[in-house]
């Protein structure tokens, strides 16, 4: 009897320790996800499982995207041998480019935001890259060429390949295109007694081939620490692509339960054509029509006061603008018209010479000269003035200034310089010592816009007697 009983204990233990270790087992040691909204996991960056599949990358240029098991995988005294499947899908966003690639990686920490995105596809970056104490193991889907590797802590590989399967029936390899919005099937087993790896891809709804695509003789309890997270990174650089994980199991120390096709979630529909609005575009709408909202007033009031300020200024210049002195004709002596000169030039000869930039002043005219009580000449408006350096020609696209004061070359190729400045100022001189305007209707048809024209085609036709009998018409 009493060994009946002995026995008995005996076999409730084992059936305990059983039961604790299937329970074990059950807790992170294996799992099969198809909808990753209740999986568990530790998402950052742009991954998300929003609508339950995980996507590890959005149409963010220059992002990361990590999605690890949260619970970490003890590796001290259980054989290191793990087996995995899963089912992604790379989805270029840009017209003829791949995308970036993605990975599965092994890790013994989940937090690997500081990997930098771009071709260390969120995993490493410039410093950590190529260091032993990484411990990290990360499985390859490249895009540029479409590849698949084995890389141990550093983004360089130590195996790869071509993407491409073994075809059982027709015995060939047939090479499968990464990023091409095809749901690919991945098995990655790790057999520690043997010290193999191995990656075998297949588009889904092929078998799994009899032939690897990858095989590399590895012991990997060398790089593992004991404690090691499961998960996926992805990344985007100036190209980019969605990347998708559309179902995942994974077994530590025996074969992972083989996944359901069925289950399978198809890929996204692509957004209507009729382009839905993005979010970044819906929030720059929205800035700009504040923006609108904001600055139409203010340019109005701006307008306002601005229009009130020029006419205290001008209050404060009792003799108003140059152009309506002239036009009034009260008679101004050749003194006073060579002492407004001499101040026009020498405001302008500051402007030009006395910073270390040059200011172009863009709008040299009569109307733009102020007198105050003693004639003194005043340059006014300096609202299309542009600083630049010496020597260098402005660019503009717009051929600024105003008609009669404007260079030829400037009309023509709206590059302005001190030299377009110095012609305005020897059209002002001629408007100044004639009493004319430099666009004048009522002179001789053919030459009633420009003075200095005028002027220069009066001279080479020697009429000089004319010039002489116009500037002197007043006195
Ligand atoms: C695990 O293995 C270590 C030696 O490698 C041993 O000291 C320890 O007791 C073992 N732990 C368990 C829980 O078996
Ligand atoms: C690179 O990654 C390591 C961690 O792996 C981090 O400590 C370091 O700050 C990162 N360097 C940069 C430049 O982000
Ligand atoms: C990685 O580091 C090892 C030495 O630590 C060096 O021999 C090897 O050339 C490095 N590989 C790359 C790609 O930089
Ligand atoms: C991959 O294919 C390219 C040509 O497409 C070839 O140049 C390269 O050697 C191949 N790589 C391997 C590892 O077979
Ligand atoms: C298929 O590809 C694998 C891995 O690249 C290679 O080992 C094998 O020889 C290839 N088989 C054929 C029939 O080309």
């Amino acid at each position: 009897m009493a060994r009946v009983t002995e026995s008995l204990c005996f076999w409730m233990t084992m059936l305990s320790v059983l039961v604790v270790s299937l329970v074990l087992a059950q807790n992170g040691h294996r799992f099969v996800h198809y909808d990753f909204r209740n999986a568990d996991l530790y998402i950052d960056g742009t991954a998300s499982t929003e609508d339950g599949r995980l996507r590890l990358t959005d149409s963010s240029k220059r992002s990361t995207g990590h999605a690890f098991h949260q619970k970490p995988i003890h590796f001290r005294n259980i054989s290191s041998s793990f087996s995995t499947e899963f089912v992604f899908a790379i989805i270029p966003k840009q017209r003829d480019s791949n995308g970036q690639g993605m990975a599965f990686v092994v890790s013994p920490t989940i937090d690997l935001r500081y990997g930098a995105s771009g071709s260390y596809l969120g995993i490493f970056n410039k410093t950590s890259d190529n260091q032993t104490k990484n411990h990290i193991l990360a499985v390859e889907f490249d895009t540029n060429p479409s590849s698949e590797a084995i890389n141990i802590n550093s983004i360089v590989s130590v195996k790869s390949e071509n993407a491409s399967y073994y075809d059982d029936t027709t015995r060939r390899n047939i090479t499968l295109l990464l990023a091409s919005k095809q749901r690919i099937h991945v098995w990655i087993d790790y057999d520690a007694e043997k010290r193999l790896l191995v990656v075998t891809i297949a588009p889904l709804n092929t078998a799994k081939p009899s032939s690897p695509l990858l095989s590399l003789p590895i012991d990997l309890s060398k790089i593992f620490k004991e404690q090691m997270y499961f998960g996926f990174s992805g990344s985007t650089g100036v190209i980019r692509s969605h990347q998708y994980i559309l179902g995942w199991a994974l077994a530590i120390g025996e074969k992972a339960q083989s996944l359901d096709i069925s289950k399978i979630l198809d890929l996204p529909q692509p957004a209507p054509s009729s382009p839905a609005l993005t979010k970044a575009q819906v929030i720059t709408i929205s800035i700009i029509s504040v923006l609108v909202f904001l600055m139409l007033p203010s340019g109005i009031l701006y307008h306002y006061f601005r229009k009130k300020r020029k006419g205290e200024l001008i209050g404060h210049m009792p003799n108003g603008n140059l152009s309506e002195y002239l036009l009034k004709g009260d008679g101004l002596s050749w003194l006073q018209r060579l002492h407004i000169i001499k101040g026009v030039a020498s405001a302008l000869c500051y402007l030009h010479e006395g910073w270390g930039q040059v200011v172009l002043h863009r709008d040299i005219k009569a109307s733009n000269v102020l007198l105050d009580a003693n004639l003194n000449a005043k340059l006014g408006d300096f609202g299309l003035a542009r600083f630049h350096d010496r020597g260098m020609a402005l660019e503009t696209r717009r051929v600024i200034g105003t008609t009669g004061y404007m260079a030829p070359e400037l009309m023509i190729m709206g590059v302005a310089t001190t030299w377009t400045d110095v012609y305005a100022f020897g059209a002002l001189m001629l408007e100044v010592i004639c009493g004319r305007k430099p666009v004048d209707p009522n002179r001789p048809k053919h030459l009633k816009y420009i003075l200095p024209i005028w002027c220069f085609c009066s001279m080479i036709l020697s009429d000089l007697y004319f010039v002489f009998q116009m500037l002197l018409r007043d006195y």
